[in-house]
């Protein structure tokens, strides 16, 4: 398959997998920023400025609250989400919520404090990311990435390394979609979304390494 090596395309062919693999990076780096720093809310200790909460519940869930209801939630979440003043909101997510967010339902589990609070806490916005949400770039964007990444472009290098490396991502991408789907985006084993992280970056830097060096390095003179 040498004519189909990335060695061998002409300057223009390479220059464009050279921006579609940088592009693909810059994407899974700003994802990646995106649901760590999500998952980091729910440590932070001042309410998020546009909780994703009340974001929701005037959008998609509005139908679920009377304007009183948003009214006991908006209280709140404008207070920092606390333990003690979740007594009035509880009896409204019990009523209002469980019917679709329990156990085994509609995600995001919402049956208490621990699951409502860290959407209280995360921030909203309007982004390519938002719009996407946590579990759009888990189980559906990261694992795309790399399956371009490595179909498109990595198979095609001359590197022999190259299958393992394959491997690598694969596992890489099945480890972050499994831990993101057991956690369902919930805190409590963080070391789990750091770990996930790390290895897909360390995964795409390795593929991106492996691609753009093979795509400059020159053609091929014999086999490699
Ligand atoms: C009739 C079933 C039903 C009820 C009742 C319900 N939801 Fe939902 N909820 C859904 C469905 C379906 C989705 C996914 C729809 C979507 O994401 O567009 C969803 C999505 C959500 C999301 C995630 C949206 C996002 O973009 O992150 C939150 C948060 C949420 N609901 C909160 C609530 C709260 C709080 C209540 C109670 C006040 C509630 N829901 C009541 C069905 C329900």
């Amino acid at each position: 398959m040498g004519s189909m090596s990335l060695r061998n395309q002409p300057t223009s062919e390479r220059a464009f997998a050279t921006f579609v693999v940088l592009a693909l990076a810059a994407f899974l780096a700003g994802g990646l920023a995106f649901t760590l720093r999500r998952e980091r809310a729910v440590s932070a200790q001042a309410p998020a400025a546009r909780p994703h909460l009340l974001a929701v519940l005037e959008g998609v869930m509005a139908p679920n609250t009377s304007p009183a209801e948003l009214a006991v939630f908006r209280t709140w979440v404008q207070g920092g989400a606390t333990r003690e003043g979740f007594a009035p909101v509880e009896a409204i997510v019990a009523n209002n919520c469980a019917s679709c967010h329990g156990e085994g339902g509609q995600f995001p589990r919402i049956t208490g404090f621990e699951d409502l609070r860290p959407l209280a806490l995360e921030e909203t916005s309007e982004g390519l990311f938002d719009t996407l949400g946590a579990r759009g770039l888990h189980l559906a964007a990261f694992p795309l990435v790399f399956l371009l990444a490595a179909v498109v472009y990595l198979r095609r290098s001359a590197w022999p390394g190259r299958k393992a490396l394959m491997g690598a991502c694969a596992v890489a991408v099945l480890f972050d979609a499994g831990q993101w789907w057991l956690r369902q985006g919930h805190p409590g084993h963080a070391w789990a979304a750091w770990t996930a992280s790390g290895l897909l970056s360390a995964a795409f830097l390795a593929l991106a390494v492996v691609v753009l060096a093979d795509l400059w390095r020159g053609p091929v003179e014999d086999k490699a």
